[in-house]
């Protein structure tokens, strides 16, 4: 049971789980390309405000580009991406960061000589209470700054409670196991109190245990907290689990796109990224 009396947390002040299936994110006719390499063609497709979307695919299937334009690492040259029902396709990343879409990434974004908690605490930054009104306010009036800083440390308390990282806590990053830093990758993403959740192999490297635990955080934030995800992820028994739909990439086109259960025995599906149909059930199964 979390310590923290998370009624009192910001986060969930004046919020609800999003019981809409309303698109909280769309993207339409999604276009990069590097030079000659057409990354990511020509893809369309919503998240709900109430679902985990997963997004698979072979290597190099286009699955990280479609992320890195989510949030304005990469500006594709054709296509629009609505976020809420603004347009954010030519938003820089440290803008679409505030509005609420949070990260973690596939090789890890973390100040490695720093603790976990200065990495959550680096997490929050982006946060619109951290912004620079609020900082210079903050600097005038002692009693906003202050708040401010409770109400940060609270969101941090919880998050440390939540993905069990006590332990871990004042530890150096570099000195913590890889399926460690993963869970500070997604305590960093959550310290933002994102309203859209965009995870980027989140699982890759794991044993079973990490993988079974990082699976429960994942559905503890989205049930509890009410998150929409985006999950990119190749083990396919996570996907098949904890997805409500599932959308299938190769060669940056969108070439799938269902319920899991449909999803997995869909012809295309099995020859471009399961191989035969026995090693899709083997996979999958
Ligand atoms: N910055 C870049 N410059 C040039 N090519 C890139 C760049 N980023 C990605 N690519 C290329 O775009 C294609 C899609 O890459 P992407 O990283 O999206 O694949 P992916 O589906 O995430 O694969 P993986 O499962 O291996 O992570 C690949 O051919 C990749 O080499
Ligand atoms: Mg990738």
């Amino acid at each position: 049971m979390p310590i923290i009396d998370w009624t009192r947390i910001p986060l969930f002040q004046g919020r609800q789980k999003v019981e809409s299936d309303s698109a909280i994110l769309r993207v339409e006719d999604l276009y990069l390309r590097f030079g000659a390499l057409e990354a990511v063609k020509d893809v369309s497709f919503e998240v709900k405000g109430n679902e985990i979307l997963s997004i698979i695919g072979p290597n190099g299937a286009g699955k990280t580009c479609v992320l890195n334009c989510i949030n304005g690492f990469y500006r594709p040259q054709r296509g629009r991406i609505y976020f809420k029902d603004k347009e954010i396709t030519k938003l820089p990343s440290h803008r679409i960061a505030p509005l609420g879409i949070s990260r973690t990434f596939q090789n890890l974004a973390l100040y490695t000589g720093l603790t976990a908690l200065d990495n959550l605490m680096a997490g929050r930054h982006p946060h619109p209470a951290m912004s620079k009104e609020g900082v210079i306010s903050g600097a005038f009036y002692f009693g906003r700054a202050h708040r401010i800083e409770i109400e940060n440390r609270e969101v941090i308390e919880y998050i440390i409670d939540l993905l069990e990282m006590e332990e871990i806590r004042g530890k150096v990053v570099h000195s913590l196991s890889y399926g460690q830093r993963k869970k500070v990758e997604l305590g960093r993403a959550l310290a933002l109190e994102p309203e859209l959740l965009l995870l980027d192999e989140v699982m890759a490297g794991m044993n079973l245990d990490e993988k079974d635990d990082m699976a429960r955080y994942v559905i503890d934030v989205h049930e509890l907290w009410g998150i929409p995800v985006v999950l990119v992820e190749h083990d396919m028994g996570v996907v098949m689990d904890l997805s409500d739909r599932v959308i299938v990439m190769d060669w940056g086109t969108k070439i799938a796109e269902d319920v899991p259960e449909v999803v997995k025995k869909d012809p295309r599906v099995i020859s471009a990224y399961l191989g035969t149909a026995e090693a899709a059930e083997r996979r999958i199964t």
